[in-house]
Order: C-alpha cells, then structure tokens, then sequence
C-alpha cells in the first residue's frame, strides 16, 4: 500500500496530536509548517516529520502531498483550506471550519467543487462509548428521547493574565467558548441523538472583562500575562437552551473559566425508558439509569454492539483516551481517501458547517435576547467531503 503523504499546519497542542495519528495510520509525515520557519524546524524533529516548510502557504502549494492537516489559529482555516482543495489536496481542518458561517460553507463548497475529501476533528464521536451511547439510542433501547442536556467546561482561561490567541476575536472569532468547544457538545449531541438543534436561546457571559497579552502562548498553558490590559470581547461562557427537530429539549453551559474543571464534556440523553450518561473524563463508562437500576457499562469490546466494538482497540481493563480518539478518526480518513471501504460517522466539513450555523444563532440568540431558529439542513445536503454514508 502506497502511504499516504501528509503535512502539517500548525504545530502547537492539537498539531502534536495530529502528527501522531497521522504516523501511526501509516502515512509518511512529509513535513510541518510553524508560525516561523525556526519554529518548524524544531517542530519538524520533535514530531518525526521528514522536513520543515518555510510556511503553512508552501505546505499548501507543495505538489507531492495529498492530505494538509490544519492545526492553526482559526483565522488561517479558510485562506489554507481554499487553497489545499484548489491545489487537489484532502484536508482535515480543526473546528472552527472558519470564523463564520459563511466561510464554513465557502470550504464546503469547495471540497464538493474540488472532489477532495474534507473532515473536522470532531474526535469525540470515536469513543467506543460514545458510539455505544449512539447504537442505543438509535436502536430505541433508551424509548424515545426527551432530555439531551450537560456541559463542557475548563478552567485554563480563568483569570486575567490567562491568555492565548483564541481571545482575540480577529484570530479566534467572534465567539471563543462556544464555538471552541461548545461545537464539540453540539456536535456530539447531534450525533448521538440523530437530533437536529432547530431552535435556541442563548445568554452569553464575559467573566473577565481585561486581560493581560501573553504573546505566542500555546493552549492550556495558564497564567504568565504582562502588560497592559486588553479589553475582551469574546465570551468565556454561554448557557444555551435549545429544541430539536424531533421534538426533544435541550440545555448546556459552556465555560472556559471553570476552576478545577480541565476538559469536563458532560452530555446526558433522557428516554423515555432509560438514560444515557458520558463524561469525557471517564470515557471508558457510559452511566445506564432505569428507574430499578443503575449500570455502569465498561468499554469491554466483549460487551459493546459491533459499531462501538470497531472502535475498542485493547481489552477490557486497558484504559483507552482522547489519543486513540485522533487515531481512529485520522485512520477512518486515510482509509477513505485511499478509496477503502466508506465507514460510518466520519465528521465531515458538512458538520463543521452545522457547527458554524449553532455558533451564528448563539451569538444572534445573545445578542438580541431571543429565540433564534437553525437551519435544519444546511445546503448544500451533500457535499463530496462525506466519507460514507
Ligand atoms: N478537535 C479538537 O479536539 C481540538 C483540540 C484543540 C484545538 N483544536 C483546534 O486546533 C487549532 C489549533 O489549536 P491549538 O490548541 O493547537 O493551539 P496552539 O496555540 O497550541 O497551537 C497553534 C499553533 O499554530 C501556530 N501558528 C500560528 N500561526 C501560524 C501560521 N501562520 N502558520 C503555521 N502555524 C502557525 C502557532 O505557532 C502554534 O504552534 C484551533 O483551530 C483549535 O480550535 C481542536
């Protein structure tokens, strides 16, 4: 089997993890692009990458690679992604697909008009518990679903000189909390409920209204701030009530200013039947609730249906994490650009849109004090991004 040849953009928190994924998936690590070439260089021999590119631009311009991964701050997601899929290039590109809506469904059309294949590293989705959670629910073992509600909160932007680049709306987006990782409870949600947000109700909370600068700070590195204040305007969290297209309701809080919490993603499904509980610090158990008992079911590929087994990769007992998350999900991708058999929920640059539209009513919602609706079906339905049915 010929490898496939991948690069890099970005190589702070999220590209380190990329990297490792795309090596143990069986491509050739071509190079790796920083915010300087001195940066890449080392980037290049701390992740085993053949050589450093001088920037992310020649990464895309470079003939002899087929997939970029995008791991930069979100303001470079649209102008690289354009240009990789004019160059013919797969892409995976990290959430947010682009600063808005409107760029999200710009990398969409792209992707359809280019043939290429697009992904957002919604990893979440490659828990096996989660995908267990997902079975079901689809299978109408919960009864029909009435609740879908949690939180997905941090701590590392808690105080004033707690900074990064996601703060700055210019780089990061007008929303920071919600569409950081608010996306990622969304996208979960949708996934698993086969649900759609149709309508919600946002408020929004800046907590810290000045930060200090803390130029060239890599993620979840807190504190350190100098300088003179800045004023904020992206929110650190939001509470969002929502309705789904099935009928079902909704809530979640979503903070960055959390004290204690690191990456709580708390998602919880109420049928009529039986509840459904993750918790994606304790992603080897998914909490079953009937009224006569309560089970802990254990990621066991022993006891999981087929569709979360695949993704089970060591016994029962031999804890499984956000890692092997990446890996499936970079693996899932790589089989389908190498033309193999199309796999089941591979999140594709349709979701990352579906995530932009969430992010644009939230921001609407809060702004105006109202009930905002989403659209239900992006358009275009389908775009050649989809890996599978
Ligand atoms: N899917 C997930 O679970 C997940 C998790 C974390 C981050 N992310 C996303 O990944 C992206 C990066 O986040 P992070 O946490 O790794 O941030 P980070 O700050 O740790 O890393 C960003 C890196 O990009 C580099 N960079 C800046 N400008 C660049 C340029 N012009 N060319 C090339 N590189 C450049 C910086 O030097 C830095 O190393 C964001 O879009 C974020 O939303 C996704």
């Amino acid at each position: 089997m010929i490898p496939v040849r991948a690069a890099i953009a970005g190589t702070g928190f999220i590209g380190g993890v990329h990297a490792r994924s795309a090596r143990l998936a069986g491509a050739r690590l071509v190079g790796v692009a920083a915010s300087s070439p001195e940066g890449a260089k080392a980037a290049a021999a701390a992740l085993g990458a053949e050589r450093p590119f001088d920037s992310a631009e020649q990464i895309v311009r470079e003939p002899n690679i087929d997939v970029v991964h995008i791991c930069t701050p979100n303001h470079l997601h649209l102008p690289l992604g354009e240009a990789a899929l004019a160059a013919g290039k797969h892409v995976i590109c990290e959430k947010p697909l682009a600063l808005n809506a409107a760029g999200a469904r710009r990398l969409v059309e792209a992707a359809a008009d280019s043939g290429v294949q697009g992904a957002v590293p919604f990893a979440y989705r490659y828990y096996p518990t989660v995908r267990e959670a997902r079975e079901r629910v689809s299978s109408d073992q919960i009864g029909a679903l009435r609740l879908v509600h949690g939180s997905y909160l941090q701590d590392w932007l808690l105080s004033a000189d707690d900074d990064n680049w996601r703060v700055d709306a210019r780089l990061g987006g007008t929303s920071r909390a919600f569409a950081d990782i608010g996306s990622h409870w969304c996208d979960l949600a949708e996934f698993v409920s086969g649900h759609r947000i149709r309508r919600l109700s946002a408020r929004m909370l800046t907590a810290v209204p000045e930060r200090f600068d803390a130029d060239g700070r890599q993620a979840f590195a807190s504190g350190g701030g100098r300088g003179t204040p800045r004023p904020v305007s992206t929110e650190d969290a939001a509470i969002v009530q929502f309705e789904t297209d099935a009928g079902a309701l909704g809530s979640v809080v979503v903070s960055q200013v959390s004290a204690g919490r690191k990456n709580r993603l708390w998602i919880e499904f109420d049928g009529a039947d039986e509840t459904l509980a993750f918790d994606q610090e304790q992603p080897e158990e998914l909490w079953c609730g009937r009224r006569q008992a309560v089970t802990i079911l254990r990621r066991d590929p022993a006891a999981l249906s087929p569709a979360a087994a695949r993704y089970a990769f060591l016994p029962g007992g031999h804890p499984q994490g956000y890692a092997d998350c990446f890996d499936a999900f970079v693996a899932d991708f790589y089989d389908g650009i190498r033309g193999g058999v199309p796999v089941d929920g591979i999140p594709t640059f349709s979701d990352g849109l579906r995530a932009a539209l969430i992010t644009e009513a939230v921001l609407t919602s809060s702004r105006e004090e109202r009930w905002i609706d989403v659209p239900v079906s992006p358009a275009p339905l389908v775009d050649s991004s989809a890996v599978g049915p």
